[in-house]
């Protein structure tokens, strides 16, 4: 038997037993499960015992736990969750809900399982199992079996075979509105950051940005956000690259970030300002050696004969400024986007997505609408 533990955004192997008798079962799973646990039971759910002869779903059923008829109804609640591995079902139990959890991933760090005695693994993987399907549901899982024999869960992969037209997710995030919204839309956006950062979103600073040409033509690629100020936010480039050279033109521009694990996007429009210079050099100098190098090696955006021909200069470069330290390329630096619209998005079932997009007015109050999905 197994007992995850859910922190917030990972499960950890909360405690391991081997017990074969129903009296020990249940004892366990007052000690081991917390309102938070998942637990795997690696033994059937029907334990006769000489002492009492009832199942053990019936025990469980006396210690708060739900049988799985209700999973259907899951919302965004919370689960507690038994597993009987040697019946190769899962049955879920309801558990008060908690509204601390949306839009978390359960991730189990592999690194746990490393020294997991054999026979014991497969329990917690089953519990692992659980909480895919707990968090997931049918969205994300294929379910065999009904509420009398117990569930099978499996979980859903897209192969590469897999029609394009059937990759679809749907979105479960909590209802987003007005209530929740901040008056400036910059501590939204930094509220919404800090939650992608809890979230454990892999580069949640990664935004798409767009330009668009003198004549039109838009053209967008990722860059990194590097600073949020009150009324803008930051990111680096080379001002002789193509967003360069379209922004000098033409300097209205707009980013776009997507957190899906939290099931949620964010539109920015707004007009362009170069750092100052200083500015530049103090953010420049806080990357990496290589990094700084390969700003002086690489004329971005432009048609270079092979990658030896990179990698030459940046030998050369790095022979050059031995020891030293590396000053600022002249054609490279920073730019402040100065939002005039801030639109965020979060994801809600059906496509019945929640839209709320303020609008910079003259005198430089935020007007807040709500959007058609
Ligand atoms: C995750 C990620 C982060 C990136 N961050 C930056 C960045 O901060 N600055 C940058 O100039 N390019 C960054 N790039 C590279 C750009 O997407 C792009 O290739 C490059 O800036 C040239 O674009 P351009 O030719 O349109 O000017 C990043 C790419 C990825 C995938």
């Amino acid at each position: 038997m197994a007992a995850l533990d859910w922190d917030g955004w990972t499960l950890h192997v909360a405690k391991l037993a081997r017990l074969r008798e129903q009296e020990d079962i249940a004892q366990w799973i007052d000690v081991a499960a917390g309102p938070d646990a998942i637990v795997a039971i690696n033994a059937s759910f029907t334990v006769h015992t000489s002492t009492r002869p009832a199942s053990l779903a019936a025990e469980l059923r006396n210690r708060g736990f739900r049988r799985g008829e209700k999973m259907e109804a899951k919302g965004g609640g919370r689960h507690r969750i038994e597993v009987s591995l040697a019946a190769a079902f899962v049955q879920l139990f309801q558990v008060k809900p908690t509204r601390s959890l949306r839009g978390l991933l359960p991730r189990l760090p592999v690194s746990e399982l490393r020294g997991i005695p054999a026979d014991q693994l497969d329990a917690v993987l089953c519990a692992y199992l659980a909480a895919h399907w707990w968090f997931w549901g049918r969205a994300r899982n294929d379910v065999l079996g009904d509420s009398k024999t117990g569930y099978i869960v499996v979980p859903q992969r897209h192969t590469p075979e897999s029609k394009l037209a059937d990759l679809r997710e749907e979105y479960k995030g909590e209802p987003f509105d007005e209530s929740h919204l901040d008056a400036d839309p910059m501590l939204q956006f930094q509220k919404w950051f800090s939650e992608a950062r809890t979230a454990a979103i892999h580069e949640p600073n990664a935004m798409t940005l767009a330009t668009a040409a003198k004549d039109g033509q838009p053209s967008a690629r990722i860059v990194l956000l590097k600073d949020v100020k009150e009324n803008n936010f930051v990111f680096y480039t080379n001002y002789g690259s193509r967003k360069g050279r379209e922004l000098a033109a033409n300097p209205r521009a707009a980013l776009v970030y997507y957190w899906p694990e939290l099931g949620r996007q964010v539109r920015i429009t707004g007009r362009v300002k170069k750092t100052t210079r200083a500015e530049s050099e103090r953010y420049f100098h806080t990357r990496p050696r290589g990094a700084q190098l390969g700003a002086w090696a690489s004329r971005q955006s432009s048609i270079i004969a092979d990658r030896g021909t990179l990698e030459r200069r940046t030998q050369k470069l790095d022979a050059k400024y031995a020891g030293k330290p590396i000053p600022l390329p002249p054609d490279w630096g920073g730019y402040r986007l100065y939002p005039d619209s801030i639109e965020f998005w979060q994801g809600r079932l059906n496509r019945l997505h929640d839209r709320l997009r303020y609008m910079k007015e003259r005198g430089g109050r935020w007007k807040i609408e709500r959007l058609a999905p």
